[in-house]
């Protein structure tokens, strides 16, 4: 059975993790598909946003599977973390704009998998949290490292430290998510929310997404030269005379990708 619904609309993919019964946790199953989608959208040009959401209203993702683990030994546990921190890089790193609509609880992993994306909405019953610190272990896909960089040092601490699980508002206060909706809403805001990014130059976000970052950590002057060659791409391109040609026409431009 697929582990994601998947609905092309236009520029822009829909994925669905469909494991609604288990709250949308990740299994094995489930992480295969997620590295497999993530490269079929690296190789598809026409496609410029994802948005990664849960089935059902109670979570976007419940972290990782639980009840797999069970019964896993040490060798697949580490085979799992493994692949679950390259999933995520791999997503960071991808040309398209993801955007996490948070429709319901994500925990550890699942807000892992939301942190990774470069765009987070939430329903306004959303919880979030990493309470991995409560269950022996830390957060290892990327959660220790992500989070500070969005939310700073303090916040980050805050929210690892106590394993507490905040709501949609605390959550937008602190620059976790960027937006809230209404739940019945979610889906169609998460929708002009990646709409507003796929309207613009594809190569633009993608390098200005590598440029965010990749320099993010660098000293300043390594960081200038990261973004300087990083614009210097942009400048060869033919959206880039397709956005002058548009300004001068007073009319929408009509971008390629190339
Ligand atoms: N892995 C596997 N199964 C999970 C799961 C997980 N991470 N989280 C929930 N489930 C399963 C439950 O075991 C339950 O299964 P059952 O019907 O066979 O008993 C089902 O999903 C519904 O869970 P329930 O807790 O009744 O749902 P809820 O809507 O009241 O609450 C959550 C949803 C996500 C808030 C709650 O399930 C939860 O806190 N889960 C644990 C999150 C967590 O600690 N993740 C690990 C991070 S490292």
């Amino acid at each position: 059975m697929a582990e994601f619904r998947t609905e092309r609309r236009g520029g822009i993919e829909v994925w669905t993790i469909d494991g609604e019964g288990r709250r949308n946790a990740i299994s094995r199953a489930m992480l295969r598909e997620l590295v497999a989608l993530t490269a079929r959208a690296g190789a598809d040009r026409t496609l410029r946003c994802v948005v990664v959401t849960g089935a059902g209203a109670k979570a976007f993702c419940a972290g990782a599977d639980l009840k797999e683990r069970a019964s896993m030994t040490a060798d697949d546990v580490h085979a799992f973390h493994e692949g679950l921190r390259r999933a995520l890089r791999a997503i960071e790193e991808a040309p398209q704009v993801f955007v996490a609509a948070l429709n319901g609880a994500a925990l550890g992993g699942g807000l892992e998998l939301a942190l990774a994306c470069d765009l987070r909405i939430a329903a306004e019953t959303a919880e979030l949290g990493l309470p991995e610190v409560g269950l022996g272990i830390i957060p290892g896909g990327g959660g220790t490292q992500r989070l500070p960089r969005l939310v700073g040092v303090a916040r980050a601490k805050d929210l690892v430290l106590t394993a507490r699980r905040v709501g949609a508002a605390e959550a937008l206060a602190i620059g976790l998510v960027g937006r809230i909706a209404p739940a019945a809403r979610l889906l169609e805001e998460a929708l002009a929310y990646a709409g507003e990014a796929a309207r613009n130059a594809p190569v633009s976000l993608r390098q200005a997404k590598r440029a965010i970052d990749g320099g993010l950590h660098l000293p300043l002057d390594a960081a200038l030269d990261l973004e300087n060659r990083l614009y210097q791409d942009c400048l060869g391109t033919k959206d880039r005379v397709e956005a002058l040609r548009a300004f001068a026409e007073k009319r929408p431009p009509v971008f390629t990708g190339e």
